[in-house]
């Protein structure tokens, strides 16, 4: 292999393509993203490629009379789309927490159309990194739903406010739930909220710029996990999700208390709308509940998995309950 891989125009054409990716990596950090660890390792990507090719080049080599043009036509056809190949799939397997929190702490851009690419790009592994980061927001925003929820689940809309992969909807469906509409602002994480198959609808919609795609005073349950934060959906869309909510519906609200600076200060501006609208009437308080686990912390680095981690490596969280007003007139929000 190691013969076969010293052949000028193999050796050239896997240099230039190692030198060429991490030349476009290091100008688009979007691209490093989407390679995450399996970018860095594309030398033995490409290794490994050469020892699929190797029976055959081994073959070709005593032809020392092949032309020029025709090797080059045999190393691009034959080796380039191996490498490409171990490329994708080093890049959806194989995940660890290091990628997982690599991919987390980019989310941290304020700028709401930078982050929804992140997460078109994420939508691959999002599901598989949120397991690595033991993210329990949308299991505890349902948990605590179903402790106060008194309908009948089988005839109740939901509006599953950016619903990503679908995760509350598939937890929602245990309890009885069977109707959901979901609003996400990336497209990739609504094609894998399609792929559930649990919703009746889905739109897409950059909350905050764009409104809340949304009838008005419809839905029997307004949900939201994992969205209410700096550079992602601002604090004012709570209106917009009370306005949602039939007259006595409930709007359950769960979040992660990062501890940045901007963090602590979009937590204190949401409390705030949230105490100013209880006193414009439009919806009481059922209740509220703190978790200590609610996904880890992306800037403790930790070891791998297990029961032993230590409580500073995870976040905290919040689920907020509101049932909003039977008096509260839609118009006036
Ligand atoms: C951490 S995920 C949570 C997804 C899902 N609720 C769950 O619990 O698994 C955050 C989701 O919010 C979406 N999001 C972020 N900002 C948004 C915005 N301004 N408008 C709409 N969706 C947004 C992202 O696309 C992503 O799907």
């Amino acid at each position: 292999m190691l013969r076969v891989s010293h052949l000028p125009l193999v050796h050239s054409a896997l240099q230039s393509m190692t030198s060429a990716y991490t030349d476009v990596k290091g100008r688009y950090p979007l691209l490093g993203l989407m390679g995450g660890v399996a970018g860095v390792r594309i030398h033995s990507v490409s290794q490994v490629a050469m020892t699929r090719a190797t029976p055959l080049l081994q073959s070709l080599e005593p032809q020392s009379g092949l032309s020029q043009r025709r090797s080059s036509y045999l190393v691009l056809t034959l080796i380039l789309p191996q490498v490409y190949t171990c490329f994708f799939i080093m890049s959806t397997s194989s995940r660890t927490i290091h990628d997982a929190h690599t991919v987390i702490k980019s989310c941290s851009t304020t700028d709401p159309k930078e982050k929804a690419k992140i997460y078109n790009i994420w939508a691959e592994n999002y599901e598989e990194d949120h397991k690595l980061l033991s993210y329990r927001g949308a299991y505890l925003a349902v948990d605590f739903l179903s402790e106060h929820f008194c309908g009948r689940p089988e005839e109740s809309l939901v509006l599953d406010v950016a619903c990503g992969s679908g995760m509350v909807a598939n937890l929602m469906t245990e309890l009885g739930f069977r109707s959901f509409v979901g609003v996400d602002g990336s497209k990739g994480m609504l094609e894998l909220a399609a792929k559930t198959g649990l919703y009746q609808d889905l739109k897409l919609a950059l909350l905050g710029t764009e409104p809340l795609p949304a009838q008005t005073g419809v839905f029997d349950v307004v949900i939201t996990a994992g969205a209410f934060y700096p550079g992602s959906v601002p604090v004012n869309v709570i209106r917009e999700l009370c306005k949602a909510a039939k007259p006595g519906g409930l709007v359950c609200i769960a979040r992660g208390n990062y501890r940045r600076p901007i963090h602590i200060e979009y937590t204190e501006n949401l409390q705030k709308e949230q105490q100013l609208m209880e006193e414009e009437g439009l919806w009481g308080l059922k209740g509220t509940k703190q978790i200590d686990r609610y996904i880890r912390n992306p800037d403790v680095e930790c070891g791998g998995d297990g029961e032993d981690i230590q409580e500073d490596q995870f976040i905290s969280g919040t689920v907020y309950l509101y049932k909003k007003s039977i008096s509260a007139s839609t118009s006036t929000q």
